[in-house]
C-alpha cells in the first residue's frame, strides 16, 4: 500500500457489512472478506483471496464484522439515576415530560469531574457494545452555566454534540421568559461546544412555534437543527422538521399520513429510538410503514436516565427487528449507515476506502445474529480510527 502510514490487513472475516452503495444489496455483504487499515482510514475492501500486501495482519477466525453502530442520539450528561420512576411504569404509570426536572436537579448539584467520570462510563459501555460514533445532547442544565458545563463535558467525548437548552421548561420559570433565555444567553454560552440543536416538541414541553423560534436562533449561531418530535402525541413536530429541512427528526412514534409524505418528501430521516418504547410500555413506532412510504431511517439508543437507559445499539437493533418489523438487515443498516446519515457523516457507518476504519468484530458468522441472539454479548472487538480499542 502507498503512504507513509502502518498498514493492518484484517483476515478471516466470514461475513463483512460494507454499507457500501456500490455494492450489491442493501449492505453490501462480502465473505470470506478482508479488510486494509492505513493510519486511520480504511485503505482496501474486499475478497480475502485479492487483499493486498500490508505491514500486519489481524485474523478474527471467521466472525462477521460490521462498521461500528452510529448512535446519532443519546442523553449521556446527568447525575442521578430514576429506577424508581421506571418501576413505576412497570405497573402502571404513565411516562411524563416532567420526570426531566428530577435530572436536572442532579445534574446541577454534580461537580464538572463528577459528570466527566460518569459520561465516560457511559460512552466505555457504548463502545464496548460497538458504538463507535455518537452524539451526545445537553438539556439537564438548563440553567447559562449548567447547559455550557454539560456541552464542555460531552465535548470532551465527541464532535456531535448538542444543545438542548428546550428540553422541558424548568420549574417555575415563565415558558417564554425561558424561550428568550435559550435563545439569548444561553445559546451564547453554549453554541462554542454545540454542533448541533435541539427541541423537545410535545405536550408538556416545547410547542412547533417555540420550536420554531428556537432553530432558527441556532441556525442564526451555526448550530444545525434537529427535533425530538412525536414521542409522547401526534403534533406538528415532524411536520415542521420536513419543513425546515432537518437533516433528522427523532422518535416519530406517533405519525399521521401526512407527516409521513412530508418526512418522504423532504428526505429527512427518522430516527427511531425502539429503547424509549421497550422502556416506557408505549406502542413502537411502525418502521414498516416509514420504509415501505421511502422515507429515511435511522436507529439511535436515546440513552438517558429517564426514558431509556440502555447504551446498547444491539438491543435496539433487535427491538427493531422483533417489535418494529425491520428486517435484520435494514436494522443493521439503520444503526450504522442510517446514523452516520442523521449526523450528516459520510466517513463512518460505511467501510470504503477513505472512510474512517471503525469496525465492530461480531463473536457470530453474520450480521443477523444482533437479532437473533437478543442480549447475548457478541461484540467481540472494536476498532475505532484504525486502532483496536483493547480491552473493553
Ligand atoms: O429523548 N424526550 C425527551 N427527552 C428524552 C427523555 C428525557 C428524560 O425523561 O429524562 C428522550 O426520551
Ligand atoms: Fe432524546
Amino acid at each position: 500500500m502507498t503512504g507513509s502510514a502502518v498498514s493492518t490487513v484484517v483476515t478471516g472475516i466470514g461475513e463483512l457489512v460494507t454499507n457500501d452503495p456500490a455494492r450489491e444489496g442493501l449492505l453490501g455483504l462480502v465473505s470470506d472478506a478482508a479488510v486494509v487499515v492505513e493510519g486511520s482510514r480504511v485503505a482496501w475492501v474486499g475478497p480475502a483471496a485479492e487483499a493486498p500486501a500490508a505491514d500486519q495482519q489481524y485474523d478474527v477466525g471467521g466472525r462477521a464484522v460490521v462498521p461500528g453502530f452510529v448512535d446519532s442520539h443519546s442523553h449521556l450528561v446527568f447525575a442521578g439515576d430514576r429506577a424508581v420512576e421506571f418501576a413505576a411504569r412497570m405497573t402502571g404509570e404513565a411516562y411524563s415530560a416532567g420526570g426531566i426536572r428530577t435530572t436536572v436537579a442532579a445534574t446541577r448539584a454534580a461537580t464538572d469531574e463528577q459528570l466527566t467520570s460518569h459520561v465516560a462510563r457511559l460512552v466505555q459501555e457504548m463502545a464496548r457494545q460497538g458504538t463507535t460514533t455518537l452524539e451526545i445532547k445537553s438539556g439537564y442544565g438548563l440553567s447559562v452555566r449548567d447547559e455550557a458545563r454539560s456541552l464542555a463535558v460531552a465535548r470532551q467525548f465527541t464532535e456531535e454534540t448538542t444543545f438542548l437548552g428546550a428540553h422541558v421548561v424548568p420549574g417555575g420559570t415563565d415558558p417564554a421568559a425561558y424561550v428568550d433565555l435559550v435563545t439569548g444567553a444561553m445559546l451564547e454560552a453554549a453554541a462554542p461546544y454545540a454542533r448541533w440543536i435541539d427541541v423537545f416538541c410535545e405536550d408538556g414541553a416545547f410547542d412547533a412555534d417555540q420550536a420554531r423560534t428556537v432553530l432558527a436562533a441556532g441556525a442564526a449561531a451555526g448550530l444545525r437543527g434537529r427535533l425530538h418530535a412525536n414521542q409522547l402525541t401526534y403534533g406538528a413536530g415532524v411536520r415542521l422538521a420536513a419543513e425546515l429541512g432537518l437533516v433528522a427528526v427523532d422518535h416519530c412514534t406517533f405519525l399521521s399520513d401526512t407527516d409521513v409524505d412530508a418526512l418522504r418528501d423532504s428526505g429527512t430521516i427518522a430516527t427511531l429510538l425502539p429503547g424509549v418504547e421497550f422502556s416506557t410500555r408505549q406502542p413502537y413506532p411502525d418502521a414498516r410503514r416509514l420504509l415501505d412510504a421511502g422515507v429515511r431511517v435511522a436507529i439511535a439508543s436515546d440513552c438517558n436516565p429517564g426514558s431509556c437507559f440502555t447504551s446498547s445499539m444491539p438491543f435496539c437493533v433487535a427491538l427493531a427487528v422483533r417489535e418494529m418489523r425491520m428486517s435484520p438487515a435494514e436494522a443493521v443498516h439503520a444503526a450504522t449507515a442510517g446514523g452516520a446519515a442523521a449526523l450528516g457523516r459520510d466517513d463512518v457507518g460505511v467501510l470504503a476506502p477513505g472512510t474512517r476504519a471503525d469496525l465492530a468484530v461480531l463473536d457470530a458468522p453474520s450480521h443477523v445474529h444482533l437479532a437473533y441472539r437478543p442480549g447475548v454479548p457478541l461484540v467481540s472487538g472494536v476498532w475505532r480510527g484504525g486502532r483496536p480499542l483493547g480491552a473493553l
